[in-house]
């Protein structure tokens, strides 16, 4: 009987530590038997939504970095406001912005119909954006995976922990650093600005005063972006003017050529720390593409719930 309860004291003792140290991290087999058809499911719906529209590809992989950056990659930038509720969607960064959550509920719901109530939205997030680069072109990586979904949101937390357009460099260095990235990863993240599209209004300032910038880009740009405030402000103009919606390492050669489309992105070739970074970038697609995926890989990483904290949401637009 002793035997027998310490035996069993012992085993419970190696349960919890075995649970609390998986549940502590991701990894990439997390679905292996509860739903080893996530990654085609999931493949295949972001693939049809990008043969509808090419640019839903930046889109998908903007919501994870956007989900990361916001108290961690777990699906909270995905629930809708609504009377009683003040969510991430029209936070300052987001509103009128972000987009792609009509495609996150078509995946949801495939998902759910191979495996109900197992996979998270968080998780969604993180495979739908690497299979996004693969579709465009760009790398791919192992996806870890185990995050669970908050049963919260912060619109204060969206507004202050994604950054601005106007950032300088010495922000966005202690924006990433603060998420546990460093300059680095910073650069190489931002490489994902060779897909998608910006508003006007983000980057305004940028073509009409601003000096480190081509002249004929600028006025390239001016045509479809008024100088005045409140006119034109969504009119789209593409982050990487050669290849929008191919993701390659022409973002970094726009910069060397004083052809960055907002603020933040020229601040990382400006004559400061990061030039020599830019410069290998553009030189080396290779080194670009192996520090991207692992920044992804860390980006991902971001303080995720998991083990019996959150929930699988089984709508993405609400908690459970
Ligand atoms: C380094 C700091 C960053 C800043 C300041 C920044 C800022 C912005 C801004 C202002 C836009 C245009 C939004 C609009 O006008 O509606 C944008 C678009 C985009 N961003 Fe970033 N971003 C940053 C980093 C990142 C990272 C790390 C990723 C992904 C890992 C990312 C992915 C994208 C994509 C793909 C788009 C285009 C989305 C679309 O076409 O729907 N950005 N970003
Ligand atoms: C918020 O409103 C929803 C309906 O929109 C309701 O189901 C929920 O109970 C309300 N929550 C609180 C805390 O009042
Ligand atoms: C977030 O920013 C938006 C837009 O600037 C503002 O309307 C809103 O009040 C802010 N929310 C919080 C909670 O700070
Ligand atoms: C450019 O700078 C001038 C002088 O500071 C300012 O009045 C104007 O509003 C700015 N224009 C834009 C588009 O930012």
């Amino acid at each position: 009987m002793a035997a027998a309860a310490s035996s069993f004291n012992t085993f419970s003792l190696l349960l919890l530590l075995f649970v609390g140290s998986s549940s502590a991290q991701l990894s990439t087999n997390f679905y292996s038997k509860s739903c080893p058809n996530v990654f085609t499911t999931v493949k295949s719906a972001v693939g049809s939504a990008i043969s509808k529209e090419r640019r839903m590809g930046a889109s998908l992989l903007r919501l994870f970095f956007h989900d990361c950056f916001v108290n961690g990659c777990d699906g909270s930038i995905l629930v809708d406001d609504t009377s009683n509720f003040t969510g991430e969607k029209n936070a300052a960064p987001n509103r009128n912005s972000v987009r792609g959550f009509n495609v996150v509920d078509d995946i949801k719901s495939k998902v759910e119909k191979v495996c109900p109530g197992v996979v998270s939205c968080a998780d969604i997030l993180a495979i739908a954006a690497r299979d996004s680069v693969v579709i465009l072109g760009g790398p791919s990586w192992k996806v870890k995976l185990g995050r669970r979904d908050a049963r919260t949101a912060s619109q204060a937390a969206a507004n202050t922990s994604i950054p601005p357009p106007t950032s300088s460099l010495s922000n966005l260095i202690s924006s990433f650093q603060s998420k546990g990235l460093s300059t680095k990863d910073m650069v190489a993240l931002s490489g994902s600005h060779t897909i998608g599209q910006a508003r006007c209004t983000s980057f305004r300032t940028r073509i009409y005063n601003e000096s480190n910038i081509d002249g004929s880009f600028a006025k390239a740009r001016q045509r479809k972006c008024p100088a005045t405030s409140g006119s034109g402000d969504n009119n789209l103009a593409p982050l990487d003017l050669q290849t929008p919606t191919a993701f390659d390492n022409n973002y970094f050669k726009n910069l060397i050529n004083n052809k960055g489309l907002l603020h933040s992105d020229q601040q990382l070739f400006n004559g400061g720390s990061t030039d020599s970074l830019v410069r290998s970038y553009s030189s080396k697609p290779s080194t670009f593409i192996s520090d991207f995926s692992a920044a992804m890989i860390k980006m991902g990483d971001i303080t995720p719930l998991t083990g019996s904290n959150g929930e699988i949401r089984n709508n993405c637009r609400r908690v459970n």
